[in-house]
């Protein structure tokens, strides 16, 4: 069988030990990847190259497929995130996240299972920032028909092939009437004309917040704009342990990257106290995306990588952000000596 290329980025901050670990854990299932390393963010500059090269870019546009460590982006000054860059010049529209409790990590509630679907490529990361006046600033939000119809129709045709039962749309339309109204308009008019058997409801996002916090078990998937995505995202996994255990995939029509949820994480970084389980689980959705039938060796490593860390936390097997003992790489180990059962 021929070898899958994948472009690694291993990113910043924590991003190189939980690739690395990631990579251990892939091979050590018997996923046969060649792996195709390229730079960016920090990393790259640190190269002397661009924040985001041109030679990652057209590799993911070849190749298809990338994993991806998070990238760190400078807060209130320098480069523009590369993290929104290579999803707006990829186009990879729709970013989805699964929410779900794991019975041995402790969390507030057992019974999330929950799937956050986030418009990728517009809102208020499209980036237009003016001064207009010195004390004066403004930042555009920007909506268009197309992609908000194409991240609906992306959300309810998930919702169709993982029999789903529910899209909640949270949103701010009482206030920003043409943009949010766009985004539910679109919405709703895929569900009444496409998709009517998948129950549609829309929620203001600030009763939203409070109703998933009281009960996450009333939503299934939710659909949201850009920065609403981005917050309610890392709101729905402080509901199930934390960052250390949201994987993510950004989809677009040609290319797919797939990464975790969290940050860069420069606080731990360097210390091998990261978990590496939401990148892991980043790579097992990798995985079952480029299976190609139901036993191919990348189902059956993701069958078998999913198995060993539920193994391992069942065995009380845990890094320190889900309170256990375990380093980055021990807790890869553990996995991996968990990968047949
Ligand atoms: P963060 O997600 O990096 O960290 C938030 C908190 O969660 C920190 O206390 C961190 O130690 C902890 N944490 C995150 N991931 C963890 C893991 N795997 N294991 C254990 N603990 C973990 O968010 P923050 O601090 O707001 O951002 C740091 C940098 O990351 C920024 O430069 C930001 O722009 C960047 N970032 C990059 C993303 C990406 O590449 N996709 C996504 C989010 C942020």
């Amino acid at each position: 069988m021929k070898k899958n290329k994948v472009v690694l980025i291993p990113g910043d901050g924590i991003g190189p030990e939980i690739t690395e670990a990631t990579k251990k854990v892939i091979s050590a299932a018997g996923a046969d990847i060649d792996w195709l390393e390229k730079k960016a963010g920090i990393a790259a500059i640190k190269e002397g190259k661009d924040v985001l090269p041109e030679d990652t870019l057209e590799a993911i546009e070849h190749y298809k497929i990338a994993l991806k460590g998070p990238c760190t982006t400078p807060v209130g000054k320098g480069f523009r995130s590369i993290n929104v860059q290579l999803r707006k010049k990829l186009d990879l529209y729709a970013a989805v996240r699964p929410v779900r409790n794991f019975p041995e990590i402790k969390s507030r509630f057992d019974n999330v299972d929950l799937v956050i679907v986030r418009e990728n490529t517009e809102g208020l990361y499209s980036g237009v920032e003016n001064e207009i006046t010195p004390g004066v600033v403004m930042s555009m939000k920007v909506a268009t028909r197309v992609a908000c119809t194409r991240i609906a129709r992306w959300s309810f045709r998930y919702a169709t092939i993982r029999n789903r039962k529910k899209i909640t749309v949270f949103h701010k339309a009482n206030i920003m009437k043409l943009t949010d109204g766009l985004f539910i308009e679109c919405a709703k008019e895929i569900h009444e004309t496409e998709y009517p058997n998948i129950e549609y409801e829309e929620v203001i996002i600030d009763a939203g917040c409070m109703k998933l916090v009281q009960d996450p078990s009333q939503f299934d998937i939710l659909l949201l704009e850009n920065l609403y995505g981005d917050v309610v995202s890392d709101l729905c996994a402080g509901l199930v342990g934390g960052l250390g255990v949201v994987p993510g995939a950004n989809i677009g029509e040609k290319q797919s990257v797939f990464e975790a949820v969290h940050g860069s994480a420069p606080d731990i970084a360097d210390q091998n106290t990261a978990n590496p389980l939401a990148l892991i689980m980043s790579a097992v959705m990798m995985l079952n995306h480029i299976s190609k039938s139901k036993n191919d060796e990348y189902k059956m490593a993701a069958n078998k990588i999913k198995q060993g860390y539920n193994q391992a936390l069942s065995d009380g097997k845990k890094t320190r952000d889900l309170g256990g003992e375990l380093g980055t790489d021990e807790f890869a180990q553990a996995i991996i000596e968990r990968l047949n059962g």
